[in-house]
């Protein structure tokens, strides 16, 4: 089990544009390094806040050895809190996901309101103060629809990433979605690999034939995270989108850790379905036409998403240990849509349920593969997979900066 300053040589010896050495993909070492620096020190994308539309709706997000309830106030405000009671330390919310008035504790009922005051504790003596007992709080955002939290004490700043996702979700209308499905997998794989296999396309026409249907596997089409540069095809996409109101460009942060892009589907494809059509008549968009392809978001190192002209698709991606990543998908439609009248479930979700199989096996035949002591990094092409470089460059960089305790702005190398 490789030790920080072992975890720190590894990577000061790696060689950029090469896959990563076998330690950080499997070391347990690694995954502690990874929780203690990234998971538990970033932003991380939790759920849509559609999910939890009124007072008392919550949901139970575990992050290592972090669980967190996101609870919708009685003032509409999202907030999150420590899954702990301030007793003796029980789980708060045993289930996924509820809806109460108050959180009440299992073991002796200490009551809290939805804001984490507490409220109630039965017989606890004249000098108690309940003011000094009120429910941790966890850094909270609801980023235009989406809510994301940081465990950290001192939550590294947002605001430019808030801002960017206001512009660009702008036509997309989070607040006004439902989740119309979810589905959540576990990958046998390293959390790199799951992202790595999401940031290239290289795979696409050799294992996802439904997703093939519409999206272009050429890179072009995406912009390349290198140099951004698109296609004739690409960038008349983005001029059309724009135009019509719709914010497209190849947007991508200084730390390399967020990106938009509007990118066109084939053939005037309309949405990640089996003939191209769209997959919901009543659309959580206001972009004046079908075929408005799909604005591609990442946010390291908790989730990518679609934002298509008639639905959007959030995945999530939770590192539950070494070799063992889960990731969950919701696609989201709007409120007022009608299963079996506007959209139908199949047809709307069975292109990503396939998907997202497909790159759970080849995720899982990388990691075995990758287990073996023949395994060395090899290179990445920088045609397909300029999204793989630029992946392990921002973890790389972030975690060395971490460890070695520089600025917390840096840019991707
Ligand atoms: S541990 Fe929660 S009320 Fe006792
Ligand atoms: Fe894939």
């Amino acid at each position: 089990m490789l030790s920080e300053s072992d975890v720190l040589s590894t990577l000061m010896r790696r060689t950029p544009g090469w896959s990563l050495q076998q330690a950080l993909y499997c070391d347990a070492g690694v995954f502690r390094v990874d929780l203690e620096r990234i998971w538990y020190r970033e932003w991380l994308f939790a759920i849509p806040a559609c999910e939890i539309p009124r007072p008392g709706n919550y949901v139970v997000h575990e992050v290592g050895a972090y669980s967190v309830v996101i609870v919708r106030g009685s003032d509409g405000e999202i907030r999150a809190f420590h899954n702990t009671c301030r007793h003796r330390g029980s789980v708060l919310c045993r289930a996924k996901k509820g809806s109460n008035p108050r959180l009440v504790c299992p073991y002796h009922q200490w009551t809290y309101e939805l804001d984490g005051r507490l409220l109630w504790a039965r017989d606890m003596g004249p000098g108690f103060d309940p003011a000094q007992h009120g429910l941790k709080p966890v850094h909270c955002r609801d980023v235009s629809g989406l809510v994301y939290i940081c465990l950290a004490e001192a939550a590294p700043p947002i605001d430019e990433f808030a801002s960017e996702a206001a512009h660009y979700l702008a036509p997309h209308d989070l607040a006004n979605s439902k989740v119309a499905h979810e589905s959540t997998i576990v990958e046998h794989g390293n959390w790199k690999l799951v992202w790595e296999n999401n940031r290239e396309c290289y795979h696409c026409a050799g294992n996802h034939p439904s997703l093939c249907r519409t999206f272009p596997e050429d890179p072009r089409y995406i912009g390349s995270d290198n140099s951004g540069e698109l296609s004739d095809i690409a960038a008349a996409h983005v001029a059309r989108c724009e135009a019509a109101g719709a914010p497209s460009a190849y947007r991508i942060s200084a730390r390399g850790d967020w990106r938009f892009v509007r990118t066109p589907l084939l053939d005037k494809g309309e949405s990640y379905t089996m003939d191209g059509k769209v997959a919901v008549t009543r659309p959580n968009s206001s972009i004046p036409f079908r075929d408005a392809g799909s604005l591609l978001k990442f946010s390291y190192p908790g989730c990518w998403n679609h934002f298509l002209s008639d639905h959007a698709i959030v995945f999530r991606v939770t590192p539950i240990g070494p070799m063992e990543t889960e990731v969950s998908t919701k696609w989201l439609v709007h409120k007022d849509a009608v299963e079996g009248v506007d959209y139908d479930l199949t047809r709307l979700t069975e292109v990503w349920l396939a998907t997202n199989d497909e790159d759970r096996e080849v995720v899982e035949n990388n990691q075995r593969g990758i287990l073996s002591p023949a395994y060395e990094p090899g290179p990445y092409s920088p045609t397909h997979e300029g999204g793989n470089i630029q992946f392990v460059d921002w973890y790389a960089t972030t975690l060395i900066r971490a460890i070695t305790g520089g600025p917390a702005t840096i840019a991707a190398e």
